[in-house]
C-alpha cells in the first residue's frame, strides 16, 4: 500500500488517437488524411498495416466506452479527426462526422467520464497538403485555428480539457527529418524548423481563441518528453546533455510555457542556417499563449542517455526497431552535439525502449521547477506482445508491473510537490501502432485482430482489473 495520498479529484485516464482506433476511413463523408495516403507507400508501415479498419471504434464506440465505464475510468483522452469535421480541411462541415464526436462525448458524460479532446493527433486533411503543402505553409495556421474554434463552439459546456497538439516534436521529426511519417521528407532541417514554427503559431492562436470561447476550460499541448541523463560526469558528456535538452526538449516546452525559443539552441541553429524566421508579432503571440496555458501535457515512455558525439559521429537517421526484434534499434545523435547511449541500469522492451519509471518522476520534477505548471500525463504505457488464451484471458503481468511502477512514481512526484492532475495510460483498447502494426499492443482491452484482420472482438486483460482496482481505491491499492 502506498503511503502517499492522491488528490480526491485526480483524473485516472486512458488515451487513444482517431487514426489508430476508428477505422471507417472513408465512411459518412470523412475526407482523406495524410495518413490515409502515406500508409499506401510500400515499406512505410509494419507489414503494410493501415488504419482503414483499425479496431473499428467508429462502429463500436458504445461498447468501448461501456468498458471504460465498467472499469471506473475518470477521463478518456481521444483525438478528433479533422477530416471527419472538414473533409476538405475547411469550408463545408460534415454533419455526420460532427455527430460521431457528439455521440462519443455524450456517451462519456453519461458515465461521468471526463472527455479530454486532442485537436490534432497527426492526421491533417490531404486536401490541405495538396493545396498548399500542409504544415509547410503558414496558411495552415488559420485553417487549424478555424477548425479548432469550430470545435470549441460546438463542445463548450461539455468538454473542459483540450490538447492542441499531440507530440509536435515527433510528427515533425519523423515527417521532415527521418521520412518515417508523412510527408516523408528526409533531412530537411530548414523546413523542419519552419514547420514547427507554423505549428507553434497554430497552437498559440488556438489557445488565445480558446480562452475567449471557454474561459473556464483548460488547455495545453502534449509533448513527447524524454528526460535525459549525461552518460557520466565527463564535462563533454554533461555538455551534450544540456545541448540535447535545449534542442530536443526545451525547444518545444519553452515555447509552450515561456513563449520563447531557448537561446543556445537558437544560436546553434542560426549558425547551421536552419533557424526559423520569427517576427515580433510571432513573439508576442507566443508570449500571450504561454501566459494562458493551463498545463503541460506529457507523453512519457522513456529517458535518453547523452554522450558527446564527434563531428563525424552518428546521425539522426538511425534504424528504428519497428518489428519487436530486440536489439535492432541503432544509436542516434547529432554530430558535434550528442549521441545516445545504452543505460546499463535499465531494461528495455521488445521494441528497445528503455523502461524507466523513475524517469517519469524526474520529468514531473523538471517541469515543475522549470515551468511551475500543472501536469497532465497524457500518455504512458508499454507496447508488448500479448497472448490470448483459449479461455479468453490475457495474463499481461508485465504490463501491470510496468504501469504499477510508473504510477507509484507519479504519486511520489505529487508527494514531492508536483501538481499532476491527470494520468492517462496509452492505451485503453489495443490499437494500430503507426509504424509497428497491430502486434505491438498497449491496451487494457485486447482486440482480436492482427495485420491482416480478425474478429475485432474485445477481451479484458488482467491489467484491466488491476487498473479498475487502482481507480476504485484512488491509488491506495498500490
Ligand atoms: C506516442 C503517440 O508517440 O506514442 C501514440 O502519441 C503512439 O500515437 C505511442 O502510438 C506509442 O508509440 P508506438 O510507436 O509504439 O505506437
Amino acid at each position: 500500500m502506498t503511503k502517499y495520498q492522491v488528490p480526491k479529484d485526480f483524473l485516472w485516464g486512458s488515451a487513444s488517437a482517431a487514426y489508430q482506433i476508428e477505422g471507417a476511413h472513408l465512411e459518412d463523408g470523412k475526407g482523406v488524411s495524410n495518413w490515409d495516403e502515406f500508409v499506401k507507400i510500400p515499406g512505410k508501415t509494419f507489414e503494410g498495416s493501415t488504419g482503414e479498419t483499425a479496431v473499428d471504434h467508429y462502429h463500436r464506440y458504445k461498447e468501448d466506452i461501456k468498458l471504460m465505464a465498467d472499469m471506473g475510468l475518470k477521463t478518456y483522452r481521444f483525438s478528433i479527426a479533422w477530416t471527419r469535421i472538414f473533409p476538405a480541411g475547411r469550408g463545408e462541415v460534415n454533419e455526420k462526422g460532427l455527430e460521431f464526436y457528439q455521440n462519443i462525448i455524450d456517451e462519456c458524460l453519461k458515465y461521468n467520464i471526463e472527455p479530454m479532446v486532442t485537436l490534432y493527433h497527426w492526421d491533417i486533411p490531404q486536401a490541405l497538403v495538396e493545396e498548399y503543402g500542409g504544415w509547410e505553409n503558414p496558411k495552415v495556421i488559420d485553417d487549424y485555428v478555424d477548425y479548432s474554434t469550430f470545435l470549441f463552439e460546438q463542445f463548450k459546456g461539455k468538454v473542459k480539457y483540450w490538447i492542441t497538439m499531440n507530440e509536435q516534436n515527433i510528427f515533425t521529426s519523423l515527417g521532415w527529418l527521418t521520412a518515417m511519417h508523412p510527408p516523408g521528407k528526409f533531412d530537411d532541417q530548414k523546413t523542419f524548423y519552419q514547420v514547427n514554427h507554423h505549428a507553434f503559431l497554430a497552437h498559440a492562436k488556438t489557445v488565445i481563441a480558446f480562452k475567449k470561447i471557454i474561459p473556464d476550460g483548460q488547455i495545453g499541448a502534449s509533448f513527447a518528453y524524454s528526460p535525459s541523463y549525461a552518460l557520466d560526469c565527463n564535462p563533454d558528456n554533461a555538455m551534450s546533455k544540456v545541448d540535447f535538452d535545449n534542442l530536443k526538449n526545451f525547444w518545444w516546452m519553452d515555447v509552450y510555457a515561456y513563449g520563447r525559443y531557448p537561446k543556445n539552441a537558437m544560436t546553434y541553429l542560426e549558425k547551421q542556417g536552419v533557424a526559423p524566421s520569427v517576427t515580433k508579432e510571432d513573439e508576442s503571440l507566443f508570449k500571450k499563449a504561454a501566459s494562458l496555458i493551463d498545463f503541460m501535457g506529457v507523453n512519457y515512455y522513456q529517458t535518453t542517455v547523452c554522450e558527446y558525439n564527434d563531428l563525424d559521429g552518428v546521425t539522426p537517421y538511425a534504424k528504428m526497431n519497428t518489428t519487436g526484434v530486440k536489439g535492432t534499434n541503432e544509436q542516434t545523435g547529432i554530430p558535434g552535439v550528442y549521441k545516445t547511449a545504452n543505460n546499463p541500469y535499465l531494461t528495455t522492451t521488445d521494441w528497445d525502449w528503455t523502461i524507466d519509471p523513475e524517469g517519469l518522476r524526474y520529468a514531473c520534477k523538471e517541469i515543475t521547477s522549470r515551468y511551475n505548471l500543472p501536469i497532465v500525463i497524457s500518455e504512458n504505457g508499454l507496447g508488448a506482445f500479448d497472448t490470448l488464451e483459449s479461455d479468453g484471458s490475457i495474463h499481461d503481468l508485465y504490463r501491470i508491473s510496468f504501469l504499477e511502477e510508473h504510477v507509484k512514481e507519479v504519486i511520489k512526484a505529487i508527494d514531492e510537490g508536483c501538481d499532476v492532475i491527470a494520468y492517462c495510460t496509452w492505451s485503453f483498447t489495443d490499437l494500430l501502432s503507426w509504424l509497428n502494426g497491430y502486434q505491438k499492443r498497449y491496451g487494457f482491452v485486447y482486440v482480436d485482430r492482427d495485420e491482416k484482420g480478425g474478429s475485432l472482438k474485445r477481451y479484458k486483460k488482467d491489467s484491466y482489473y488491476w487498473y479498475e482496482k487502482v481507480i476504485e481505491t484512488n491509488g491506495a491499492s498500490l
